[in-house]
């Protein structure tokens, strides 16, 4: 099968396009036929990498982790999902033709096949970290870094809970955040004003996405170090400030996301698919660090 692969850490120099063996469907997985994949930020970080504690890489490694496909094989103890399903979920090495899955749900019928793809990491991630500041009816939260992918699922998840949601992006997505429901300002200098200026009332909590180095500024809107949360920012303890790093109950959230994708709360929005020979494109754009929402890899299937 075709599959977007590394064996060393390193720059765009290090990606190929090869041909590899499809992977076996171990036991509490099941194999898919990749239809798409997200793009995230840990598949560059990875690369280069970011991951893994200086040591070399011991085997090729195929980007991606996470996908939306059809059920091509069920491992050991898997109930419940069979041959020919269509699901979305996480895995390793889901930039191929087809990848294994460790935490799945099947796919709605309205939800688009590239929105499958490039939902479950913004998804778990969003639901995590709004979940670590406790955000609930009432709220208001700012989001640090709203307009990308954790930021796309982030804003839709907490106007879900009745909060309200203030979400710092550069002036070309303001009206993208405004149509997901978020009041946006721009990070340039004096954002902290501007957020206040937005609040109606105190500033209960807050979630930095982009790692802008902003987290005593998140800590001064809150008055609460427990109240901010950092996803992007391991400087975050250095002000008692969590860092949200180890997923939660995957397949929970997937589930979530499908109820509130069927209540019509939740769209991942995907403006930009690459195939897999762009796979270079793919992650140098996601590197610039501008995406707005999610973009996926097309797996073309013939
Ligand atoms: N800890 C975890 O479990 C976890 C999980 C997933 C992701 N992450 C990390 O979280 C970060 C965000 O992930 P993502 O998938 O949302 O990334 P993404 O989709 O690439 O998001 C990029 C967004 O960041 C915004 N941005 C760039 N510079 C900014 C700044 N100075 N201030 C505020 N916003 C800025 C951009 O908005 P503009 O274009 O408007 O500038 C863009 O929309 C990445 O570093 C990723 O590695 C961590």
């Amino acid at each position: 099968m075709r599959a977007v692969l590394y064996r060393r850490f390193g720059g765009p120099e290090v990606l190929e396009v090869g041909e590899v063996p499809p992977p076996e469907a171990r036991p509490g997985t099941v194999r898919i036929a990749v239809h798409a994949a997200g793009v995230n930020a840990a598949d560059w970080k990875m690369r280069e990498g970011f991951f893994a504690g200086g040591r070399p890489l011991s085997s090729p490694a195929i980007v991606g982790s996470e996908a939306a496909g059809v059920v091509t094989a069920v491992g050991d103890g898997v109930t419940g999902v069979q041959e020919g399903d269509e699901v979305f979920g996480f895995g390793r090495g889901t930039w191929a033709e087809q990848a294994v899955l460790d935490a799945w749900a099947p796919r709605p019928h309205g939800m688009p096949i590239e929105e499958a793809a490039g939902t479950p990491v913004a998804f778990e991630t969003a639901l995590r970290a709004l979940d670590a500041v406790r955000v609930v009816e009432g709220d208001t939260v700012v989001l640090s870094g709203a307009a990308g992918g954790v930021g796309t699922a982030a804003v839709q998840i907490a106007r879900s809970r009745g909060a309200i949601v203030i979400g710092t992006a550069s002036s070309a997505n303001h009206d993208y955040l405004e149509a997901l429901g978020a009041l946006p300002t721009t990070y340039e200098a004096g954002w902290p004003d501007r957020v206040r200026d937005l609040a109606v009332a105190e500033v209960d909590a807050a979630v930095d996405l982009a790692g802008a180095g902003v987290i005593p500024d998140l800590v001064s809107l809150t008055g609460d170090p427990a109240r901010v949360v950092s996803i992007a920012d391991f400087s975050a303890p250095d002000h008692g400030v969590q860092v949200s790093q180890r997923p939660g109950d995957r397949v929970a959230a997937l589930e979530l996301a499908v109820r509130l994708h069927e209540e019509g709360a939740l769209r991942m929005i995907v403006e930009r698919g690459f195939v897999l020979d762009q796979a270079v494109e793919a992650l140098e754009e996601s590197r610039a660090g501008h995406v707005r929402g999610r973009t996926v890899v097309l797996v073309d299937r013939g």
